[in-house]
């Protein structure tokens, strides 16, 4: 947060697969081109910012695989985590302010009334972050009626249904959309808006980042 002495120049602030990461690309010759340019013209006045569904575990194996960067600030399990620099300073007042109204036990046990959901392996679960596995129309189902059930007792969720097969359940102020808020927010406490905020992505949980007042947006085409 504190590597530019002013405001940046550029903010970009981008999903990871199939946005940044193209798994159909071996070489990995956009992504490396992208760098290059980023290192040349950019580094050093603009801010790198990964925003993606991949918790810290999932996050750091594509790290092994693919020549990525490493961004001022990357956000991970759909805006539900946000750390710093290279160290990976977690934000504890974000994650704090997840709690509101959220239960994770909760969740998981309401969920787990829906057949039709196959929870995603434990390396994709987040303290606020329930995913699943399923179908366009058993997810329009839980969207339909989970909420208010959560609702019922004392929980305020966002369901957010990614590619046509990732459910996540979230507490209502989590999204990649709500952290680049709070992001932008802190930047403003301090004079340090970005003169320029691009956002880019590919699928559902990205959708909330393209309604972010004053933000441009790329969206990845099929
Ligand atoms: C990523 C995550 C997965 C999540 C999906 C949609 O693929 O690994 O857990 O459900 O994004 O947000
Ligand atoms: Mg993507």
């Amino acid at each position: 947060m504190d590597r530019l002495d002013g405001s940046a120049r550029l903010m970009i602030v981008s999903d990871l697969d199939q946005t940044m990461v193209d798994h159909c690309d071996p070489e990995n010759s956009a992504l490396l081109r992208f760098e290059a340019l980023w290192e040349s013209e950019y580094s050093q006045d603009s801010l790198l910012v990964f925003s993606t569904g991949r918790t810290p575990v999932s996050y750091k194996a594509l790290r092994e695989r693919k020549p990525l960067l490493t961004p001022d600030i990357t956000i991970m399990s759909v805006g539900t985590v946000i750390a710093y620099g290279q160290e990976m300073t977690p934000d504890v007042g974000w994650e704090e302010f997840l709690n509101n109204k959220w239960d994770r036990d909760i969740v998981v046990q309401e969920t787990a009334t829906f057949p039709q959901l196959k929870p995603q392996p434990e390396r994709n679960q987040g303290p606020h972050k329930v995913s699943f596995s399923v179908d366009r129309q058993g997810a329009q189902e839980v969207i339909n009626s989970l909420p208010q059930k959560l609702e019922q007792l004392g929980l305020d969720v966002k369901i957010i249904y990614s590619s046509g097969e990732a459910l996540d359940v979230l507490p209502r102020g989590a999204g990649k959309g709500q952290a680049l808020i709070y992001l932008l927010e802190k930047f403003s406490s301090c004079a340090k808006s970005p003169n320029n905020v691009l956002v880019c992505g590919d699928s559902g949980n990205d959708a909330d980042l393209f309604s972010v007042p004053s933000a441009y947006g790329v969206m990845v085409s099929v």
